[in-house]
């Protein structure tokens, strides 16, 4: 199948009622392993990766497998650039073809997040490329030196501003999760999300998906949540296969971790509803 963009998997999403999961990859095993989940559970997907995650994979050996793979798909697969905090690596990525990136400028000020995520909307729209902001902050990310910030909740009142200002063509919002494992049961404020959602028309994106119930995840969805964002559950079950056995040949290694990642891949596609859509 043809690449497709995040665009088009999210206004399918819109238009159909339910969430397309967006996984994060640094290396072969991690992407078959969601084409797989993509392609039997017929259900469209979005993989890419992150700015902070280059450290274990060189962007250029990275980007032509995640596009290539998304290619071969017989399901809708979309490439996009999660996080990412420079212009040069939004460029590069725009430049090898990924349909949609990431600006993160949640650790700006309002005013500079909007200033430079409407210089990135510029370039990204000139490819042909959407663009994903995040306003207000999804805490849990470790942001340079090693400072786990925590939340600052998306403003509803902010948001509309913030994307008729910026050009966002998605909307990541903050609405209780956070990154990486929870320390605590999470409480998602639903109020919040529906009063965003009130005012802002494009799709909304839920960071931090990793640990939530499966009610949480309808919930959101049903709230207006379109994409939702999919990496520590992964990695955790890859390498609790590892640790099963760890007596076991690299190669083979690498194929329980690869099962592994596929079915906590298929389990998060039954509950967004994404399967047979297609
Ligand atoms: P988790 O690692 O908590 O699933 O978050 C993933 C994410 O939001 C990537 O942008």
């Amino acid at each position: 199948m043809a690449l497709y963009t995040m665009a088009e998997i999210l206004a399918d999403a819109q238009k159909r009622g339910y969430g397309a999961g967006f996984f994060n990859g640094v290396n072969q095993e991690m992407i078959r392993a969601y084409i797989r989940a993509a392609n039997d559970c017929r259900s469209p997907i979005i993989i890419g990766t992150a700015e902070g995650l280059l450290k274990y994979s060189d962007f250029d050996w990275l980007a032509p497998l995640l596009l290539d793979a998304a290619a071969r798909a017989k399901v809708p697969v979309a490439v996009h650039l999660d996080h990412t905090y420079t212009y040069k690596t939004i460029m590069r990525a725009l430049r090898a073809g990924f349909g949609s990136v990431m600006y993160d400028g949640s650790l700006l000020s309002y005013e500079e997040n909007i200033r430079d995520s409407a210089e990135i909307a510029k370039a990204a729209h000139a490819m042909g490329a959407g663009l994903e902001c995040e306003l207000g902050k999804v805490g849990g990310l470790d942001e340079g030196e090693g400072v786990k910030g925590g939340n600052i909740y998306t403003d509803p009142g902010e948001a509309f501003e913030f994307v008729e200002r910026s050009g966002a063509d998605f909307l990541a919002v903050s609405i209780g999760t956070v990154h990486g494992e929870y320390r605590e049961t999470p409480r998602l404020d639903l109020a919040r999300l529906a009063a965003i959602r009130a005012k802002v028309k494009c799709p909304l994106v839920l960071h931090g998906g990793s640990g939530l119930s499966d009610d949480d995840f309808r919930n959101c969805i049903q709230g207006g949540i379109r994409k939702v964002n999919i990496y520590t559950d992964i990695i955790t079950a890859a390498a609790g296969a590892i640790r099963k056995d760890t007596s076991l040949a690299y190669t083979d290694l690498n194929e329980k971790a690869e099962q592994a990642m596929y079915e906590a891949a298929v389990k998060k596609l039954r509950i967004f509803g994404s399967d047979n859509k297609y």
